[in-house]
């Protein structure tokens, strides 16, 4: 089978209307992208099909959308004004700038005996650099003479500093510290902040549970692998709030939760998904237990999602934040307690990343590339194609027919077989052909992507046909 690789993803997708460089008749903006009509669509159908799954068919599920500026008090509890940081170094050479964490992976990655030399060599504390502090950071990344990447050259070092990964802005007409106020690098934040508000208004008892999708802002050092790492994405997370005790049980039960979305609803192939349990010095200050999904991506695995056991750490600090009561009250054991919680959530963009990944197939025969999308998932359910002129204008009338129902394409120019094989390469489920002969019978022809194989159905009866195809 051919291996996908990254940069043929990326021409397909922008020469058929997926993903677009963003501002580009400007000169483009580096690692910013557009969702395009068909992107747009299969954006919108992984939404739908993560509401339907965890909220619509749930009890103990509810659903907010919140502001993307925030009071600045929230990031000051959420411990992102202190610790949202990356750790940059610069070459003073070329005045590039980069991770140094990653750089250290790579380092680490490079040879297989690094633990015994660098533990000796350097006392650091694990093969994890992201958790040694700038110092640590500094020194190996001096002494071992780790090479600019780019250029291949000896280093010239800058130290290793702490950068805030939050975008700044102000509100108000002055831009002093008084005014200044975050874009949100996370989504999950304003759940814990409306904690109580939605536990009255939605009368719900734990354990239940807050979803949430939106964008986040975070101004990454080095992004890149196309929309893997951006500096605006979208996340769809999940807080669940439960009794402390009962978390552990909760956490492990979200892995099997999460698993069945990523297979059986999305339909990725399960054999390029893999779980990772963090180990304790990688864990996040608030947390007690992670785990990483990660798909295999065309650059290799990355994360693709995370189940984290945040404990109270975030209830808690927005208490002493905001000298708020957010504790429970358990009417049946007459106990109070702050909730502890788990967050199940996945990262939209990403997650589009991957659904793409899992539907590019190269047909050796034909020597074609198709996006073979599940069709729940594809964007574009039906295509409506009249085969000669004089019917156009009754062809746009099944087209206005089917759209009450599903998304469909219209589609009158070339020939038809240059039209199916437009249609096939972004997998439209099904085809629609009419001649003169059979739309004077009232008939269609149905033609079905997967087997090519051709129907005739009464233009009445189109609708109710293909739902069943298409639920
Ligand atoms: N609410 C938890 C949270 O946001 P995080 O580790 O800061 O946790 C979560 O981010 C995940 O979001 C990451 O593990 C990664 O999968 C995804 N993510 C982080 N930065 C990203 C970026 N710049 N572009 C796309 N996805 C990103």
């Amino acid at each position: 089978m051919q291996k996908i690789e990254m940069k043929d993803l990326v021409n397909l997708c922008q020469a058929r209307g997926f993903v677009y460089q963003w501002s580009e008749i400007y000169g483009w903006l580096a690692n910013s992208w557009d969702y395009g009509p068909y992107g747009s669509l299969l954006k919108e159908n992984i939404k739908n099909l993560w509401i339907k799954e965890f909220v619509q068919k749930r009890d103990d599920m509810v659903l907010q959308d919140s502001a993307i500026l925030m009071n600045s008090q929230v990031w000051v509890a959420s411990g992102h004004v202190w610790g949202f940081s990356d750790p940059l170094i610069d070459d003073k050479n070329t005045k590039e700038r980069f991770r140094a964490d990653k750089l250290l992976e790579d380092l680490i990655e490079s040879s297989s005996d690094k633990w015994e030399y660098l533990k000796t060599k350097y006392w650091v504390p694990n093969l994890i650099p992201e958790s040694w502090d700038m110092q640590k950071q500094t020194e190996v990344m001096r002494w071992e003479q780790v090479l600019n990447p780019n250029t291949k050259k000896p280093w010239d070092w800058t130290d290793v500093k702490k950068f805030n990964l939050m975008y700044k802005t102000f509100q108000w007409v002055n831009e002093d510290t008084a005014s200044t106020i975050y874009l949100r690098p996370e989504t999950a934040q304003w759940i814990f902040v409306n904690f109580a508000n939605v536990l009255r208004t939605s009368r719900r008892k734990l354990p239940f549970w807050v979803a949430q999708i939106g964008k986040a802002f975070r101004n990454e050092i080095t992004p890149g692998n196309f929309i893997f790492r951006t500096r605006e994405f979208e996340q769809m997370e999940i807080e669940y709030f439960c009794e402390p005790g009962t978390d552990l049980d909760i956490f492990e039960k979200w892995k099997e939760n999460c698993k069945n979305f990523l297979v059986n609803v999305i339909w990725l192939d399960e054999n390029n998904l893999r779980f990772r349990d963090h180990e304790k010095d990688e864990l996040s200050h608030y947390s007690k237990a992670t785990t990483d999904i990660e798909f295999m991506f065309p650059f290799g695995w990355g994360e693709l999602q995370w189940i984290a056991d945040r404990t109270d750490f975030d209830l808690k600090s927005h208490m002493t934040e905001s000298k708020q009561d957010l504790t429970y009250f358990d009417p049946v054991n007459n106990k109070k307690f702050i909730p502890y919680v788990i967050e199940p959530s996945v990262w939209l963009t990403r997650l589009f990343l991957a659904v793409l990944t899992n539907a590019y197939t190269f047909d050796e025969q034909n020597e074609r590339i198709y996006l073979k999308f599940e069709p729940r998932i594809a964007p574009i359910k039906v295509a409506v194609l009249p085969v000669v002129k004089k019917i156009w204008d009754l062809a746009k009338n099944i087209y206005k027919q089917l759209s009450e129902d599903f998304v469909c394409e219209y589609d009158e120019v070339w020939t038809i077989w240059k039209r199916y094989a437009r249609m096939d390469e972004i997998w439209v489920p099904f085809c629609i052909t009419i001649d003169s002969n059979n739309y004077e019978n009232g008939d269609v022809t149905v033609r079905f992507r997967d087997d090519m194989s051709q129907q005739i159905v009464k233009i009445s009866e189109l609708n109710e046909f293909l739902k069943p195809y298409l639920k």
